[in-house]
């Protein structure tokens, strides 16, 4: 079966899938995107990350080309080419358009470009879950904007580059002595059976995950707080876990090359995890949300 993608309107194949070089995502980074994962054909928040790209789409003064239900028309249609059991994930793009004149500024007028994939995904591998991930803290050299999920994922790359040239799988990034977000994840700790997370702020994306993490530990009355945490806490935590959409919850078992706790996956992230694949299930059963 060949593989479509939509773009702009039409359902192609990724090799017939053209698009201007001077597209502003292309010369600026010019864009927002999101990731929507996708299991057994069901969305997983889709309405929540529909409302991110909104409040992204916002913060850039573009306006949005598609309405909720011509969004979820597209991706039913892409989702329709995979197997019903599949596990898929969705990526939109949408840039703000094509100019022809280079210029920092834009003209209001520009159309958006939009695409939008869906492509088979393997979440949580099994060496992941059962070894953990190695983390190490870099310094945070993202902009001061990084709640809006922009294309322009610069400072994100190369910290995750450079965090995997020190043999780690992620960078917990550092600002004025707090832990703030991986490149690619949010960030939680664990200290003495407490789940701390950093509040929302311009300086993180509020992920889509880490919502769902909230919500289970508000529903199993499981104590979590959103607090700063500072680099010394970091060092001191019992258990560390980032989490995405694509990576779902990963305990990290070193931290700049010293264990986390026991240097095995947590008891806490255990029964997180296991809550996660639950909640998971509950809305393959039931989707719309
Ligand atoms: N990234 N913070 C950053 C910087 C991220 O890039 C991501 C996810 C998250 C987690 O957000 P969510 O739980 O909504 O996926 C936090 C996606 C997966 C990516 O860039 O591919």
């Amino acid at each position: 079966m060949t593989e479509i993608l939509y773009l702009n309107g039409d359902y192609v194949p990724p090799a017939e899938a053209k698009i201007s070089v001077f597209d502003r995502g292309f010369m600026f980074g010019d864009g927002v995107y999101e990731v929507i994962p996708v299991y057994s054909g069901m969305l997983l928040r889709g309405r929540a990350h529909l409302a991110r790209l909104q409040a992204s789409l916002d913060e850039l003064n573009i306006v949005n080309p598609l309405s909720i239900a011509q969004w979820m028309e597209i991706f039913t249609t892409l989702i329709a080419q995979h197997d019903a059991l599949s596990d898929n994930v969705i990526y939109i793009q949408v840039t703000r358009g094509t100019m022809a004149q280079r210029d920092h500024g834009w003209l209001v007028e520009l159309v958006p470009n939009v695409l939008v994939t869906c492509r088979t995904q393997t979440y949580a591998p099994q060496d992941m879950q059962t070894l953990g991930e190695r983390a190490v803290t870099l310094t945070d050299t993202r902009w001061s904007n990084a709640h809006i999920k922009t294309t322009n994922l610069l400072p994100n790359t190369l910290l995750l580059q450079k965090a995997r040239s020190m043999g780690a799988n992620e960078a917990i990034l550092i600002r004025d002595n707090y832990a703030i977000v991986g490149t690619q994840s949010n960030l939680f700790i664990v200290n003495d059976d407490i789940i701390i997370t950093p509040p929302k702020s311009n300086h993180m994306l509020n992920g889509i995950t880490r919502e769902i993490v909230l919500d289970i530990c508000q529903q199993n009355k499981i104590i979590c707080r959103e607090k700063d945490i500072t680099e010394d806490e970091l060092h001191e935590a019992d258990e560390i876990w980032m989490c995405s959409s694509t990576r779902e919850i990963v305990p990290m078992t070193t931290l700049n090359q010293h264990a986390v706790g026991k240097g095995k996956p947590g008891q806490m992230w255990l029964q997180m995890i296991q809550l996660y694949h639950e909640y998971k299930l509950k809305v393959m059963r039931a989707p719309a949300v």
